[in-house]
């Protein structure tokens, strides 16, 4: 995706990998909107560390982040004992996969990678076959996304409202985006349509990063209240549901992905809104039979208590020189608690398809096509 930071427009992709420094270059997705920075994860207990504090979030990000950093951990043993290196790559596997536990992308990646490094016979051949097959996964989220949006961007005409929930754009992906796809494919086939960004607390990765994103790429589009959906669609004033998935069941059709999105299909089945998933194959689960067994990661209460932002932002987007950057602020009662579920499941019916790389499908056609989609 093209970004333009300080009137210079340059391509960048939201995960890479710096082979002389063994690190995985991140974009530090916590200070956006407001700064554009890059930062390196230097080695894997470190990336397992960005992807548990948010630095990189997204499933198809952390799913490429974790892939890295297998590689970059298994490039970093030194000796030529294999039992030890095996050893050591298990260790290196299971910190990446306890970073966060509801997206399924960062395991898919990284039995991907493992499995590619079994061809090699000598430490050194699976450590250059690690690195390999990681860049190998990156591309592949990058050429499924670019699918996605040329089977969604057929729902989309001019004139359309599109709400979205959380961010399932290009920083939730390598590049381009899931549920993001469509619009920018819709965009270059010219096609003028809104987008109302749902804010999505507790961490507003709506009102943050898919606004970001969205005029980056000069989309029309407006943040809204989570709780103003609602309303709107009573209005008629959304005419489609497009949302991503960190988790979707093969073998049901279930979709898990951020808190409140479950809301936001009730709400458009009562108003007979169509509502679309949009996933690559890295993002479904064929083992899982019920939506109740995805675990559902349980975040720290200090996110719904308060809110993070930068104090000092003119509307311009400049900051005042002597800000101090990025803030917390309490806004609950000091004496209350919070409980915070990350993610929600949606349950098939609720679904009108789902939009992968082999086409627009109905979540229960998944099961049956599974050859086709790598299962
Ligand atoms: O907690 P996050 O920001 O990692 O949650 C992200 C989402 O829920 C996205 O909608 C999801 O990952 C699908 S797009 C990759």
């Amino acid at each position: 995706m093209n970004v333009t930071v300080h009137g210079r427009t340059r391509h960048f992709r939201t995960v890479t990998f710096d082979v002389a420094a063994n690190a995985v270059l991140l974009i530090e997705q916590r200070l956006l909107p407001h700064e554009f920075r890059i930062v390196p994860a230097r080695d894997f207990r470190q990336t397992a560390r960005a992807i548990k504090d948010m630095i990189v979030r997204g499933a198809g990000a952390i799913g490429a982040t974790a892939a890295y950093g297998l590689a970059q951990g298994a490039r970093a043993f030194r000796g030529r004992d294999l039992a030890k290196f095996l050893a050591h790559v298990e260790t290196v596997y299971a910190t990446l996969k306890a970073a966060r536990p509801t997206a399924v992308d960062p395991v898919n990646a990284m039995n991907f990678v493992r499995a590619a490094m079994r061809a090699g016979e000598t430490v050194e051949e699976q450590q250059a076959l690690a690195l390999a097959t990681a860049e190998e996964f990156a591309n592949e989220d990058v050429r499924h996304c670019e699918a996605i949006g040329q089977h969604g961007a057929k729902l989309i005409r001019s004139g359309m409202n599109v709400l979205t929930h959380c961010n399932a754009g290009w920083l939730a992906f390598v590049d381009i985006g899931s549920a993001t796809a469509p619009m920018y494919a819709a965009q270059a086939q010219g096609r003028k349509f809104h987008v109302f960004c749902d804010e999505t607390r507790p961490r507003s990765q709506g009102a943050t990063l898919t606004a970001w994103e969205l005029a980056q790429q000069k989309i029309s589009h407006q943040v809204i209240a989570d709780n103003a959906a609602g309303h709107l669609m009573q209005r008629g004033k959304i005419d489609l549901v497009i949302v991503g998935s960190d988790r979707t069941l093969g073998r049901t059709g279930e979709v898990a992905n951020k808190i409140g999105t479950y809301t936001k299909a009730v709400l458009a089945a009562r108003h007979g809104i169509p509502f679309y998933v949009a996933i690559p194959l890295s993002t479904i689960d064929w083992q899982i039979k019920s939506g109740f067994d995805i675990p559902i990661e349980e975040r720290d209460e200090s996110e719904v208590l308060g809110a993070w932002g930068m104090a000092g932002v003119a509307k311009s987007g400049a900051r005042a020189s002597r800000s101090p950057g990025r803030v917390y602020a309490r806004v609950a009662n000091p004496t209350s608690g919070a409980l915070n579920p990350g993610f929600d499941v949606t349950p098939a019916e609720l679904i009108t398809g789902i939009i992968t790389p082999a086409g627009i499908l109905k979540p229960r056609e998944l099961w049956g096509r599974r050859r086709e989609l790598g299962g």
